[in-house]
């Protein structure tokens, strides 16, 4: 699962069998990895969007587990464009029913925190490590010279999740303030944790940190997407599914 057209696009390049079928507006590609039963899904961007996704995926596709690639701000310190984090724990940075609740907890479930699985997290980290290592093998030398992307590093902790795209030095300082453990901010994760938590099934998550989520976040974030972290999706999977 993806969030971004551009992300997809690698990966379908890679399935060698799949079929589109429409569901809940959206195309669902249904194919074979590695011998794997796959199905690849746009979310689309936003914690509805991304909910209503992983929903169709576990009730029309009746998938096991979820595993979400794409790009994240940077907001730990040293998590820097290039790098990679692989999500241990979600939160909804934007989720505040306070006085009612405490803010960040989701109302009745008792919890602000949504885990990852640690056995199947635990495997992306091993596919992950492999690409890193190498990274020009994934992205060709042009790429990590453009992107200066020499030793990327992989970071494992908490992704925070809201319905804004964090372009100001202002509101990722708020953010690290707020929440001191916080290593990457995007849009999606917290809310397909959450599904992921009402129906019992796995999910995985690995993000490509594409900008710091201050005021140049927007610079050359597509051609990052297209050229960096589209490339890294695609080649950890392989590696994921050949494991
Ligand atoms: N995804 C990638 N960069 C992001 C940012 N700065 N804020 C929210 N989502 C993002």
């Amino acid at each position: 699962m993806s969030a971004m057209h551009q992300e997809l696009s690698e990966v379908l390049k890679t399935l060698p069998d799949e079929q589109r079928q429409s569901a809940a507006g959206r195309d669902f590609w249904v194919g074979h990895w590695r011998g794997h039963e796959v199905v690849a899904v746009l979310s689309r961007i936003g914690k509805v969007a991304a909910a209503t996704t992983a929903t169709a995926l576990i009730e029309r596709f009746g998938v096991t587990h979820i595993v979400f690639t794409g790009v994240a701000g940077g907001l730990g310190q040293g998590v820097r464009v290039g790098d990679v984090v692989l999500a241990d724990a979600f939160l909804q940075h934007d989720m505040d029913a306070s006085p009612l609740f405490p803010p960040h907890e989701v109302p009745l479930y008792g919890r602000a925190l949504f885990e990852a699985d640690a056995g199947l997290s635990a495997t992306l980290r091993a596919a992950t490590e492999q690409v890193l290592v190498r990274p020009e093998e994934a992205l060709g030398a042009a790429a990590v010279q453009e992107f200066a992307l020499h030793a990327p590093r992989l970071h494992d902790g908490l992704i925070v999740s809201g319905d804004r795209f964090v372009a100001t030095s202002a509101e990722s300082q708020a953010l690290r303030q707020r929440l001191p453990d916080a290593l990457a901010v995007e849009m999606e994760g917290a809310a397909v944790a959450q599904v992921c938590h009402d129906y019992g099934i796995p999910l995985a998550a690995l993000r490509t940190i594409s900008d710091r989520a201050d005021d140049s976040a927007h610079v050359d974030f597509t051609r990052f997407i297209d050229t960096v972290a589209s490339r890294y999706s695609a080649t950890t999977l392989d590696r994921f599914f050949e494991m």
